[in-house]
């Protein structure tokens, strides 16, 4: 019987049709409990049920579609990645690994594979924190790494709290500590993820074997000075709040080019208050995105960041704060499982190098309860949480071939 493969028409198929459920505006974006979401999440539970898996959700709404095995002692072997989005982000960023994880079960079970552990087959929620602010809380939650009173502090930009939101949805987000797996029930987790870098594509290079992710700091700086008259305030009179937010801003990424080590610094949202074009500002709230693969890096920039802060606000005559929400170390992934993918991309006869993750991943969080290993296809143009970002339908049934040795090599 000649095996079935993974098909790149059935995965190009499957995205597409997700990407349509997506809000308003270009590219996708669909944010957690969203009607989106909701639409999403009836075409995953469709393809997990026709690829013969039993589907349960846990307590924030992740999806675990599950193949039981000839031996149900054993902890399972999980592939998967988030299909949520960034706003007006591309329609393969988390949602190409959920696709390629269903397709690895389409073909298990059109080839009748007889697996020795379960096998499960995770669509994850809230991986980019669009709606509430807190980047990886599907992953989080499955590492058991979710605290209960974070389901009422993380709230959206209406105030709709993660726990509002998901009971709404339908969900029981008070079961919160039955969604954290452990090395007792999961052996590994395995995504395929998109690389959003330019190396795989230029280097001609069909499979990224991860080995490691950078470490993430999240930081929000707030301003505060006084609003004004725009017209009748003199400028020596002033405590203008976007003045020194500015040169704040621009420190930043004088300190990161300095360190020039892969290190970088982003300032993705900035709000002004009062906001009138004829108002003085009174406050400026901003974010800091810092990714390093280096710990230290991050350690002394958050140092240099705060003290600078601090200084500018004082010579403008404004007060500041810094309030780091999110705290990350760089993760190296399981050796064992990078060597499974290395092999198995080699086994296969695909060009493959080994590559450290720029972005963050839910696999970050799952890391820290199992062995887990990452499988990247390339980006063109590295391009990625944007409207423009792609990656070829045939990369991604190679990387699903990966994913699926890989599976029944830790079966074995
Ligand atoms: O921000 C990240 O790196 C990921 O896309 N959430
Ligand atoms: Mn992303
Ligand atoms: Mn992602």
């Amino acid at each position: 019987m000649t095996l079935q493969e993974a098909q790149a028409e059935r995965i190009e198929k499957e995205i597409r049709e997700l990407s349509r459920f997506s809000a308003e505006g270009p590219g996708v974006t669909r944010l957690t409990y969203t009607p989106e979401h909701a639409a999403a999440r009836e075409t995953l539970i469709a393809a997990m049920k026709a690829a013969a898996l039993s589907v349960r959700e846990d307590a924030l709404g992740n999806i675990i579609g599950r193949r039981e095995g000839t031996d149900p002692e054993l902890p399972a072997i999980a592939v998967g990645s988030h299909f949520d989005s960034v706003r007006n982000g591309g329609m393969f960023d988390g949602t190409a690994g959920v696709v390629c994880a269903l397709e690895a079960a389409r073909v298990l079970q059109e080839n009748g594979y007889v697996n020795r552990h379960p096998l499960e087959f995770i669509a994850i929620v809230e991986e980019e924190g669009a709606r509430f602010s807190s980047g990886m809380l599907g992953g989080r939650a499955i590492a058991g790494l979710v605290a209960d009173r974070e389901l009422d502090s993380l709230v959206d930009e209406d105030g709709v709290s993660v726990r509002q939101a998901a009971t709404a949805f339908g969900l029981k987000p008070g079961e919160l500590q039955a969604a954290a797996r452990s090395a007792a029930d999961m052996r590994a987790f395995i995504e395929l993820h998109i690389e959003q870098g330019p190396l795989l594509e230029q280097e001609q290079i069909e499979i990224g074997v991860v080995t490691s992710i950078v470490g993430v700091r999240a930081l929000r700086v707030m301003v505060k000075g006084r609003s004004d008259h725009a017209g009748t305030t003199p400028m020596h009179l002033r405590q203008d709040a976007l003045v020194p937010a500015a040169l704040m801003v621009r420190e930043v990424n004088r300190f990161v080019n300095e360190i020039a080590d892969g290190t970088v610094a982003t300032v993705g949202h900035l709000t002004v208050a009062p906001g009138g074009g004829n108002q003085v500002p009174g406050e400026v709230d901003f974010t800091l995105d810092l990714r390093s693969p280096h710990e230290e890096s991050l350690r002394v920039l958050i140092d240099r960041i705060s003290v600078m802060v601090g200084e500018v606000a004082s010579q403008a005559g404004v007060a500041a704060d810094v309030d780091e929400f999110f705290n990350l170390s760089p993760v190296q992934l399981a050796p064992t499982l990078v060597d499974a993918v290395r092999e198995a991309a080699s086994a296969l006869e695909y060009t493959h190098r080994d590559i450290s993750s720029g972005a963050g991943h839910d696999s970050m969080f799952i890391a820290q309860v199992t062995e887990v290993g990452m499988v990247f296809v390339p980006s063109r143009a590295g391009r990625s949480h944007v409207p423009e970002e792609w990656t070829d339908f045939d990369d991604l049934r190679k990387g699903t071939e990966v994913v699926l040795r890989v599976m029944k090599a830790l079966d074995r």
